[in-house]
Order: structure tokens, then sequence, then C-alpha cells
């Protein structure tokens, strides 16, 4: 059964989105188009072939007037939350872009919702399905080199922020590190226990919230996880799941250029080196989240990346955000 979908928002992303993994899929089709800019909605409505009539600037009324099983929400992050609440409330299951919201309390209430109401809610969380990121944590998984004792990532990028994400709070963290920390997560299977960290500006950056982050979280089976990101650094850019290093006990394996190209390294106690060949998956990155999200819906079961799993990543982002704020140690479990 192809599964109706209501796409809101159709900006850089959501439009890349619509043409190169919802057309193609066999799981979805477009039954409405929703987006404030009435010049980019018509452009849409042929490219996309969803006719005018089912084409709105209104959610409220789209989602009220269209007959649809989901809704993609694609708009700027700051509006997540209400129009999550107003899918939720019409009984439509969600696939949401990241940032799940721009608040726990927030995404807390989203996701009691859908539960109360037996609706999928999955987080665009599409960093973990790269096939660089599944061959990682293939490796991490079959403990080649023993456990995992600590683990390094960082990401440095020179951003052009669109003028939401200027005016964000917390905007490194919500829109670029909320990859790389939910990615903490997948890798080590553990959630953050506690976390020192400190978010700064620079002067005149133009943004409001803070481009740079970095972070010492403890997982909660103890390991440290330190992580350094920044959207506003000229030079050399990381690639967008960043750089890898975990070190285990009897080598390291690493998510880098280690000489031979970005990719998979594992470099054992001798200090011999091998470049791994990556996983070969049948769908990656956003065609394997949202073909998750469709067999979630037809299985009834919880989509692999919920509302409720996300919730651990948003709580060590606010925590990060708290901790340099209060310049404390805050512990991450205490806010869920
Ligand atoms: N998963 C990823 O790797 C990834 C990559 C890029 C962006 N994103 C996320 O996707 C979202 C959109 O990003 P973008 O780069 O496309 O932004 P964008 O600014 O290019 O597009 C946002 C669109 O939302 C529309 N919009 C604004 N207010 C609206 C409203 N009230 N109702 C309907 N439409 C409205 C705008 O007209 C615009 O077309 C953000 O949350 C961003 O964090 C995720």
């Amino acid at each position: 059964m192809t599964l109706r979908l209501i796409q809101v928002g159709l900006g850089a992303h959501g439009l890349g989105i619509a043409h190169d993994v919802i057309v193609p899929s066999t799981d979805f089709i477009h039954v409405g188009l929703v987006d404030v800019d009435t010049d980019r909605l018509e452009l849409c409505s042929n490219s996309l072939q969803v006719t005018i009539e089912h084409c709105y600037t209104d959610y409220r009324k789209a989602f009220s007037e269209i007959e649809a099983d989901a809704v993609f929400i694609a708009v700027i992050s700051p509006l997540h939350y209400d129009i999550c609440k107003c899918a939720l409330e019409n009984d439509l299951h969600v696939y949401i872009e990241k940032p799940y919201t721009v608040s726990l309390e927030e995404a807390k209430e989203l996701t009691t919702l859908a539960q109360s109401r037996n609706l999928k809610l999955m987080v665009n969380q599409n960093y973990r399905y790269f096939p660089t990121v599944m061959t990682l944590k293939n490796v991490i998984d079959r403990k080649l080199l023993g456990e995992p004792m600590f683990v390094h990532a960082q990401f440095y990028y020179f951003h052009e922020g669109k003028p939401y994400q200027r005016q964000m709070d917390n905007y490194m963290l919500m829109e670029m590190a909320v990859h790389h920390i939910d990615m903490i997560r997948y890798l080590t299977g553990r959630n953050m226990k506690s976390v020192v960290g400190r978010t700064w500006n620079q002067e005149d950056s133009g943004y409001v919230g803070d481009p740079h982050v970095q972070a010492v979280f403890e997982m909660d089976n103890g390991i440290p996880a330190f992580y350094v990101g920044s959207l506003l650094s000229h030079g050399e850019p990381s690639p967008w799941e960043g750089c890898w290093r975990i070190q285990c006990e009897q080598g390291s394996i690493h998510l880098e250029d280690l000489g031979q190209g970005h990719g998979v390294y594992v470099v054992n106690q001798q200090g011999e080196r091998e470049k791994l060949a990556l996983l070969e998956l049948e769908k990656e990155s956003v065609h394997a989240v949202l073909a998750d999200f469709a067999e979630s819906i037809r299985e009834n079961r919880e989509p692999s990346i919920s509302g409720a799993d996300n919730l651990h990543t948003m709580a060590a982002l606010i925590a990060t955000s708290l901790s340099s704020r209060e310049g404390q140690r805050i512990m991450v479990e205490t806010l869920m």
C-alpha cells in the first residue's frame, strides 16, 4: 500500500528530498504540499505533480482537508513543534526533520501525544544511515579491537546561515551538533549521563545563538566522549559526519582520512593501518530513514529513530547549553 503524504516546507532541503527521495520511493506519494511562499508552491505543484487545489499556504487547512496518512515536516526548525502538534491532532503519522524541536519540553509533549494516539513519529537523523557511519558502527560492534574506551569527534565548517538560523538560540547545537551528538549515542549504543560543555560566539558573527561548541560527555557506561563543533570556521571543512576516533583496548578505529581518502580505518596494536571497504547498503541516508518510517506504519511498530529515542539526543543538547550557561556539570538523566 502506497502511503499518502503531505509535505510541509519546500525550501532548499525539503524540495531536494521531495525530488530525490519521495518521488522515486514506492512507499509514499505526495497528496498535498504546504509552503507560505506562493511562488515556490506553484513551482513545486508542477514539478512534483500535485494539483494546485492540493497546495496550501496554511498547514492547518491542509491537514483537515486532504485525505492523507502522514506528514513530512521540512520547515524552518522553530516551527517544527506547532506543525507537528497539529499533524498529530489530525491523526497523521509524522516524519520530522532534525532538530525534532527547539526545546526539550516541546519534544516530550509531542512524544507523549504521538504515543497516546498510536501514531508513528520519526526524526530524520539521517547521518546514522550514511555508509561510512554504518560501517564504523559495524566495526565497533564486532569488537575487533576490544571494547571502546573513549570517543573523540570533531566537525569544522564555514556555513552561510539562513535568516532563521541567524536568529536561533543554540544555533550550532540545534542545527548541526544534533547529528554528531546523536551519532555518539548511536555508535556507542549508550545515552549521555552527564556533560560539561561550553558554547560561545564571536564579535560581529551575525548569529544570535552560539556557532561554536565543545563538550565532554560521560556516557551511561562510564566512557567519555569528547566533541568539538563549529559552523563558523574558515579553512579546511570537515565531512558532514565529522572526523572520529574510537579508542579501543587494542587499537583505534577512525572515520577520517588516514592517507587513503576519507573512510573507515582500523589501526592495531602494532600500528598497522587498514582502510575498510564500506558496507553495501540497499538504502542509505534519507532513503533508509523514509523506508523505515513506512515500514513502522505498516507493521505498527516504533520507527528506528522515534521521537522517544530522540528525547535522549535532545536532552544531551539542552544539557550542553545549560552547562555552558551555568558553568557546571549537568546530569543529562535528570532532564529526562
Ligand atoms: N537532515 C539534514 O541533513 C538536514 C539538512 C538541511 C536542513 N535540514 C532541516 O530541514 C529544515 C528546513 O531547512 P531548509 O534548509 O530547507 O530551510 P529553508 O529556509 O531553505 O526552507 C524552509 C521552507 O519553509 C517554508 N516555511 C516557512 N514558514 C512556513 C510555514 N509557516 N508554513 C509552511 N512553510 C513555511 C519557507 O517558505 C521555506 O520554503 C530545517 O529544520 C533544517 O534543520 C536537515
